[in-house]
């Protein structure tokens, strides 16, 4: 029920506000990201390819969104335009309010910088770097950060600190990562396939630490995956397929991520 536009108002940021006061009080939603009828199209020859065609969607700010889909449907160009890595071919994409669509490349340098971490399926550690100097590396981009200690003590890695990615698990490479995307404290977090290269229990960890952030902290966190059981856990689910979103769909009874198995 969150976010669902009612057709006869036009003002899209006037119904947001007015939606938002009437919305249930537990956890006090707020649009956060909305698109509008969003393309984004490739010229292949004599054709046009659409990778995303007319996305309109809402995440509210706080939420545990996944993205479900096969290979090939749009979920990571859908995920690139939300962090201001691509731009849209046509529609708008606004973040509280504002459109990216209008940006220019300096002003989505900085809406990345302040806004967005994101979380890879293969991690992206600097292999020559340790975690904790991985996770330091957000003070070049970004004025406030969080302590790099702290933030890998968030994720259970405190006395990990000084080990390079060679000398970590999976697992521990994934929460460094996600340690060094929280120590950003990006409003919005972005994880393309972020369990992909993990077992299950390492997954469900992952799963467990990225549902704390949206729960606890109010991040809005946006997960791609191919794990339909994934669907169990997020309070937003979008299922994207050929380009096209074929569904939203709210879920007022998430499951806790150490419920979910697969
Ligand atoms: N730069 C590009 N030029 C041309 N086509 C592209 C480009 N980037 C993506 N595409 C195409 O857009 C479509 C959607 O790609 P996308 O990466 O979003 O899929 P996906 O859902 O993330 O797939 P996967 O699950 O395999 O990661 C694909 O057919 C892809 O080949
Ligand atoms: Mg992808």
């Amino acid at each position: 029920m969150f976010g669902k536009k009612k057709p006869e108002k036009t003002n899209l940021e006037i119904i947001d506000l007015n939606e938002d006061s009437a919305l249930s009080s537990d956890k006090n939603p707020k649009v956060l990201i909305e698109f509008k009828d969003v393309c984004k199209k490739y010229s292949q020859g004599e054709h046009d390819f659409y990778a995303l065609k007319d996305a309109n969607l809402t995440i509210n700010e706080g939420e545990m969104v996944v993205i479900l889909g096969p290979s090939g449907a749009g979920k990571s160009t859908l995920l690139n335009l939300l962090g201001g890595m691509d731009s849209a071919s046509s529609g708008h994409i606004m973040f509280d309010g504002e459109d990216l669509t209008t940006y220019s490349d300096n002003q989505l340098t900085k809406y990345r910088a302040q806004n967005v971490g994101v979380v890879f399926q293969f991690y992206n550690l600097i292999p020559t770097l340790t975690a904790y100097e991985n996770v330091a590396l957000m003070k070049d981009i970004k004025d406030d950060t969080a302590d790099p200690l702290e933030a890998l003590a968030s994720v259970g890695l405190a006395d990990h600190a000084h080990q390079f990615p060679s000398q970590m698990s999976g697992g521990e490479q994934q929460r460094t990562s996600i340690a060094r995307a929280l120590a950003k404290n990006p409003r919005l977090l972005l994880c393309d396939e972020p369990t992909g290269a993990l077992d299950t229990d390492t997954g469900k960890e992952v799963l467990k630490l990225l549902q704390d952030m949206s729960r606890e902290k109010n991040r809005t966190v946006v997960m791609v995956t191919h794990n339909s059981f994934f669907a169990d856990i997020a309070d937003t689910v979008i299922r994207v397929k050929n380009g096209g979103i074929q569904s939203v769909v709210h879920n007022d009874t998430p499951k806790d991520a150490s419920e979910v198995s697969w």
